[in-house]
């Protein structure tokens, strides 16, 4: 069986490497020669764990090679996946653009009958649109047919999501696309979950969207338990040993970033609103979202009459730990309001700052250690919980901090441990 994938961002390059590591062979497909060139050496263009590994052991095995010739790729092959990007256009909704222009590259070149698979998350009613596409512009009167199969991995955790996937979803038409993915999976031993296209496409987003939900609805929580003198963290873990609640996406911070959730949540409201329906919790999410990005801020403008001209340590910037990603991330929109308020601001991450001055080259300060961020602050804000910032001990804000006034969004740090230093400290949820 050869399989073609197209686009090779963290949907199509995992998919690909995985599909290749369980021994299928393997074509992936970029516009970017030199690009492909870094991933024949094993050089990943992202930042994911265990992916460089994956991409050399198997380019060199011969099961998994990578190509801007994409004509040659899609000429013979029995299955393509596309897992290329679905930004999001000003006004919500998901912009198709990138899957058409691959499926009219299908159209034009393949030469026998095969099997597309879409993997990029796309509204409910795409993959139909798709196979209309395919079948109207195929041009060596060949017979195209059309399968949804979202994709569910996770940055930073991609490779372990894929190959130790909880569920395959697999949305088909007909028994022959589904018979080709269950060949395709058969070598991942997960639970496979057939259904039609429309369901699966919706699985993905309802699936996302509910994740969305649970942390808007842990961070509304725990601004009340600030108001009450609850603390969210005993609440969710209180909440947590109930299994029809779960253990997991109950944490309360500084808002969900990512190129996922803030897309996929206003791209399956805007659709609910075409279609003549209101996601009344959906639209309750993004709300709660976009206010909570700016709590830190907030908390800090309280707390001083006037940013100007103070020192502000920044520790963090990607949305998450373990990826370069600052898609959607609070620190952003942040640094760019303690900036506008005329504060100094000094700014560490493991791994996104290399990214972080492809927005800001110039106007703020970059370090290489948390302690040097820390030097002689006025005050300190934490975006992401690094391990690295995690573990920082609270003596070294005392000690090199001009004043040690602390900000976390990520509640990295135990109150009572808090208590017992010389910090003033203040996190989400819980009391200052
Ligand atoms: C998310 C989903 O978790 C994946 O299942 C999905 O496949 C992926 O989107 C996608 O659609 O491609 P990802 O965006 O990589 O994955 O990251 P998450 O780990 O889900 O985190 C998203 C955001 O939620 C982060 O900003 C994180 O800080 C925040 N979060 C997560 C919380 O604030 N609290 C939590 O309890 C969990």
């Amino acid at each position: 069986m050869k399989i073609v994938v197209a686009g090779t961002g963290y949907v199509g390059l995992v998919t690909g490497a995985c599909h290749s590591e369980v021994g299928h062979y393997v074509t992936c497909v970029d516009i970017d020669q030199s690009k492909v060139e870094k991933m024949k050496k094993g050089i990943s263009p992202i930042y994911e764990p265990g992916l460089d590994e994956l991409l050399k052991k198997n380019h060199d095995a011969g099961r998994l090679d990578f190509t801007v010739d994409y004509k040659s790729a899609y000429k013979d092959a029995d299955v393509v996946f596309i897992g290329v990007g679905t930004p999001e256009r000003e006004d919500g909704s998901a912009n198709l653009d990138y899957v058409f222009n691959v499926c009219a590259q299908i159209a034009e070149n393949v030469e026998k009958d095969c099997l597309v698979v879409v993997k990029s998350t796309v509204p409910i009613g795409t993959n139909d649109k798709v196979e209309e596409f395919l079948q109207e512009n195929a041009k060596n009167n060949v017979h195209i047919e059309v399968a949804s199969n979202p994709e569910f991995l996770a940055q930073g955790t991609a490779v372990v999501d894929t190959l130790y996937a909880k569920r395959i979803v697999i949305g088909v038409e007909s028994t022959n696309a589904e018979n080709v993915l269950r060949e395709v999976y058969e070598r991942y031993n997960q639970p496979i979950v057939v259904t039609n296209r429309r369901s699966a496409e919706m699985i993905k987003y309802a699936s996302n969207d509910f994740l969305a939900l649970k942390i808007s609805f842990m961070n509304e929580i725990a601004n009340f338990c600030e108001i009450v003198g609850a603390d969210v963290e005993d609440v969710a873990k209180g909440m947590s040993f109930d299994p029809r609640i779960g253990d997991k996406f109950l944490k309360a911070g500084i808002g969900y970033g990512g190129s996922c959730f803030p897309k996929d949540t206003k791209a399956l409201h805007w659709l609910a609103n075409d279609n003549g329906y209101e996601l009344k919790t959906i639209k309750a999410t993004i709300e709660v979202n976009q206010n909570q990005k700016y709590k830190l801020f907030r908390l800090a403008k309280q707390r001083f009459e006037t940013l100007k001209g103070l020192k502000v340590a920044v520790l963090g910037l990607t949305f998450k730990p373990g990826t370069d990603d600052l898609r959607e991330a609070p620190s952003i929109p942040n640094v760019r309001r303690l900036l506008d308020e005329g504060a100094e601001v000094v700014a560490y991450d493991p791994v996104g700052m290399d990214n972080f001055k492809r927005i800001f080259p110039s106007e703020i300060k970059y370090v290489n250690t948390p302690e040097e961020t820390l030097k002689d602050a006025d005050l300190a804000f934490i975006f992401t919980e690094w391990d690295e910032i995690k573990s920082l001990d609270l003596s070294v804000y005392a000690n090199l901090m001009k004043t040690p006034i602390i900000f976390d969004g990520r509640n990295c740090y135990k109150i009572t441990d808090t208590e017992k230093s010389q910090v003033e400290y203040h996190s989400v949820g819980r009391k200052a």
